[in-house]
């Protein structure tokens, strides 16, 4: 059995703007991704890095190409199938945190199991250990407006592994983050890359991010032109 958590071979997106005018934010993008890396998808702004994490994460569908989660097909997918697989192989990390601004963190991070069908007593005792996990056991029940961003961060850290998946995506997660914090979040997703296995992909204009990252995938006008696997490779047999 290979080992790619993702695969992803020649994938289009073109959005509709009005009649006759499209943009190909995908012209056919590769993407593989091992098992417990961690690597920082880089691009220009358009390039695609959002729509491309979107479709691996089954947020939103390829126009063609193939997906493959775990080994896979999930391009095929529709409807309910493609929110179980979702629900159950990937959490996300958004640059705005994205908490529930009325509930604690422990509920925020409840939350996410409860919507994944686990019991409210469970959820909790799952959203406790995370919390604790992401250095928060002092701040269970504080609301976000309580919490700085970089412990705001953590909560959706924990809220995305509250289900167990196998693959966290962040989109921009220390965008709004000053250099101090993202470091520490970054060493918080390089800490769970590193004990749970969990693959983690992230997209960033942060250099340093990239930099704490296993490679760097640099994407240009809709495709993946350097997956960085030349230095991986020389990396892992060094
Ligand atoms: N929902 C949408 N409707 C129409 N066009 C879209 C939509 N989402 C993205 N696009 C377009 O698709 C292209 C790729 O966008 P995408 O958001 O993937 O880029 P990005 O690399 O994430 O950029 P950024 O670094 O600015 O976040 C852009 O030209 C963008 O304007
Ligand atoms: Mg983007």
């Amino acid at each position: 059995m290979n080992d790619n958590i993702i695969e992803i071979t020649g994938v289009t997106k073109r959005y509709r703007l009005g009649k006759d005018n499209y943009v190909n934010a995908l012209r056919g993008a590769d993407l593989t991704v091992a098992r417990g890396e961690m690597v920082a998808l880089m691009g220009p702004s358009g390039s695609g890095k959002s729509t491309l994490m979107h479709i691996a994460g089954c947020l939103d569908r390829a126009d063609s190409g193939e997906v493959r989660l775990g080994g896979r097909r999930v391009d095929t997918l529709r409807g309910r199938e493609l929110v179980s697989v979702r629900g159950r192989e990937v959490g996300f990390i958004f640059q705005g945190f994205n908490l529930i601004p009325t509930m604690t963190a422990v509920e925020n991070v409840a939350l996410a199991a409860e919507y994944a069908g686990v019991s409210k007593r469970d959820a909790i005792r799952r959203a406790t250990g995370l919390l604790e996990l992401v250095g928060l056991g002092d701040r269970m029940r504080h609301t976000p407006t309580e919490l700085s961003g970089g412990q705001q961060q953590r909560v959706a850290i924990a809220r995305a592994l509250v289900n167990g998946p196998g693959i966290v995506m962040g989109d921009e997660p220390t965008g709004d983050l000053d250099t101090a914090t993202s470091e520490e979040i970054v060493g918080v997703m390089r800490d769970i890359n590193t004990d749970q296995g969990t693959t983690f992909v992230l997209v960033t204009h942060n250099p340093e991010v990239a930099e704490a990252c296993d490679r760097t995938i640099n994407m240009r006008d809709g495709v993946v032109v350097d997956d960085g696997m030349a230095l991986f490779t020389e990396y892992r047999s060094a």
